[in-house]
């Protein structure tokens, strides 16, 4: 049987316990059951769809709305004992696997995303086996680095402030410490390298690959998760390489809004939440900002996981009649987030956490490790089922 022990590596998983994940999988369906159905899209494709975000979108679709999904993802699957490969890999499966129980089409591709060849191939897919059209396709993709496929040139993000540098506390879960950390200002050429990732430059070919194949249904929504945050944390992350690569975002869905305009089709760009996941974890200072904010939002009622916050996004805004815009017409789901009284009394509590109490009940410390460790499969609730062979593991197939 296979040993599932949770390493770390800084704020970094480095292990996986695939049926801690299976579980979780399972009680973000029953999750989004409880809620009730609601009438959605039925043909969906989401790009960045193994994990978080893009995990919990493709959930609340396909057990809310009833929707056949593809998920595009990039995942790692297991090689031996020790390298029992990603935890998304086993999001894919575990998903498939209770969408067909239910005689939903779930179907993985795992590989590239940035790739010509990705894209031919899901639009071949969605041509011959799909029903010819998407409703709605999805990005939410979050990467380190992306090969430009007309170019072959490889490009890297930074999080990175821009101007100066910022100063400020972190937390290094591994070893359980507050430190200070100072995150140089970025470079000219690494705030274009990181647009050229994080940026929308992907999503627009995306989109204007699906279009020319002509596998986007009349009146076509596309959305991509940005975020925004509040002044306590613009100097790293708003202000920083992110948030020009977010603004990116916001001016390649005008380019998408224009090719999209003689089918009724719409880009929106939606403003999520805060949440824990693998991405969000290594932004320097975040997890402080986290620790502080879900401390605050636990008290009010207001915190929520990725599936919760997707759940409320599709169920009640998109396709409910609870949107909420600003005046450059994003979606701000973010309202709770940003709530003054929320942001004042965040902004008091991050400046009281210190090294001997940052992870006491003074903060949602704790909160935050839970939803890290789930993740990566460990700490799930209701996961009782242990015993798994790495045979086992590898002739699961996605
Ligand atoms: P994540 O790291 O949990 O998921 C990223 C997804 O992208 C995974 O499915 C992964 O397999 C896929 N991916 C990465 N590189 C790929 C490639 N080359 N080809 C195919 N798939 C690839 O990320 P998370 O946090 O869910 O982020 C998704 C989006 O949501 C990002 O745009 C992020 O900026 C945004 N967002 C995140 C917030 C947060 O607090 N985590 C807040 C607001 C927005």
């Amino acid at each position: 049987m296979v040993e599932f022990e949770q390493k770390l590596r800084g704020n970094i998983a480095v292990s996986v316990n695939p049926l801690g994940r299976k579980q979780q999988v399972l009680n973000h369906i029953d999750y989004v059951k409880s809620q009730g159905s609601y009438e959605g899209p039925k043909k969906v494709l989401i790009i960045g769809a193994s994990s978080s975000y893009g995990l919990a979108t493709r959930i609340s679709l396909a057990f809310g709305a009833g929707a056949d999904t593809i998920g595009v993802s990039f995942e790692k699957g297991p090689k031996s004992e020790r390298n029992l490969g990603t935890a998304g890999w086993y999001n894919n499966i575990f998903f498939k696997e209770a969408a067909e129980k239910e005689g939903l089409i779930a179907k993985n591709f795992v590989q590239d995303a940035f790739s010509n060849e990705t894209k031919q191939e899901v639009i071949n897919y969605i041509k011959n086996e799909f029903g010819g059209k998407v409703d709605l396709v999805v990005y939410s993709l979050a990467s380190g680095r992306r090969t430009d496929s007309e170019t072959g040139e490889t490009y890297t993000s930074s999080i990175k402030a821009i101007g100066e540098p910022v100063v400020g506390p972190n937390i290094n879960m591994q070893k359980e410490e507050y430190y200070t950390e100072t995150l140089e200002p970025a470079t000219e050429q690494e705030i274009e390298d990181t647009v050229k990732v994080m940026g929308g430059e992907d999503w627009e070919r995306w989109m204007k690959a699906l279009k020319e194949a002509d596998v986007l249904a009349d009146g076509v929504l596309t959305t991509n998760y940005s975020y925004l945050g509040s002044e306590l944390n613009h100097p790293y992350y708003g202000h920083g390489t992110l948030g020009r690569a977010k603004a990116d975002c916001d001016e390649k869905a005008e380019n998408i809004n224009e090719l999209l305009k003689d089918i009724d089709g719409k880009a929106q760009i939606v403003v999520a939440t805060a949440v824990t996941t693998k991405a969000s974890s290594v932004i320097p200072f975040f997890p402080v900002y986290c620790i502080g904010l879900y401390k605050v939002m636990s008290e009010k009622g207001t915190h929520e996981t990725p599936i919760m916050h997707m759940d409320r996004i599709y169920r009640e805004m998109i396709y409910g009649n609870k949107s909420e815009y600003d005046e450059q017409g994003r979606l701000r789901p973010d309202s709770w987030e940003l709530d003054s009284d929320t942001q004042a009394q965040t902004k008091a509590l991050i400046g009281e956490i210190n090294e001997e109490n940052f992870t006491t009940d003074k903060t949602a410390y704790a909160l935050f490790y839970k939803e890290f460790s789930n993740l990566s499969g460990f700490m799930v609730d209701n996961c009782e089922e242990q015993n798994v062979t790495i045979e086992e593991l590898k002739a699961l197939e996605y």
